[in-house]
């Protein structure tokens, strides 16, 4: 399964690509008068395998959370409650992405800063990743990050 691009078709459609390895999609909901339901699929709805999932809920207000890059990790996060902010930074460039719906879902690849602000008090935001959990592979510094950016731009 491939580490890096898009998934190999998002069922749910709609894309938006930015900042090179990251994107956007709407992911399908299915309803029916018992409520709704939202299904993510290996190669449909995420590009690569999943080793690890994690939520982070209950955040306190005010809160600003993230502040890393990582190495080689690829992620998949969706609000399935509540929204939060979510600002992207590649070294160059900052983009921010409001995930204010279940059915939003961003993909984020390696060497992209990362925060997540803004978080509504019923917050629960689930990321989905490539790799189990490795402090090795974060960047926490923001002045390293763009020391890495510009070495791996060399190479
Ligand atoms: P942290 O990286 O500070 O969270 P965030 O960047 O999303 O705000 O993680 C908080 C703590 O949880 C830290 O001690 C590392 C640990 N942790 C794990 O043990 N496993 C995991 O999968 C994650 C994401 C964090």
């Amino acid at each position: 399964m491939p580490k890096a691009g898009h998934a190999g078709s998002s069922k749910g459609g709609a894309t938006e690509t930015f900042l090179g390895s990251c994107y956007l999609s709407r992911l399908n909901v299915l309803g029916d008068d018992r409520g709704s339901l939202i299904a993510l699929e290996g190669a449909l709805d995420v590009s690569f395998d999943i080793a690890r999932a994690y939520f982070i809920y209950e955040t306190v207000e005010g809160v600003v959370r993230g502040n890393h890059a990582h190495l080689e990790l690829y992620q998949t996060a969706l609000c399935v409650s509540g929204s939060c902010i979510m600002v992207l930074d590649d070294g160059s460039q900052r983009r921010e992405v409001s995930l204010d719906g279940p059915d939003i879902a961003l993909h984020i690849g390696p060497m992209i800063w990362r925060e997540m602000h803004s978080f509504s008090p019923d917050c629960v935001l689930l990321v989905l990743a490539s790799e189990h959990y490795d402090e090795a592979d974060y960047i926490r510094d923001y002045g390293d990050f763009l020391r890495a950016v510009e070495a791996r731009a060399k190479t």
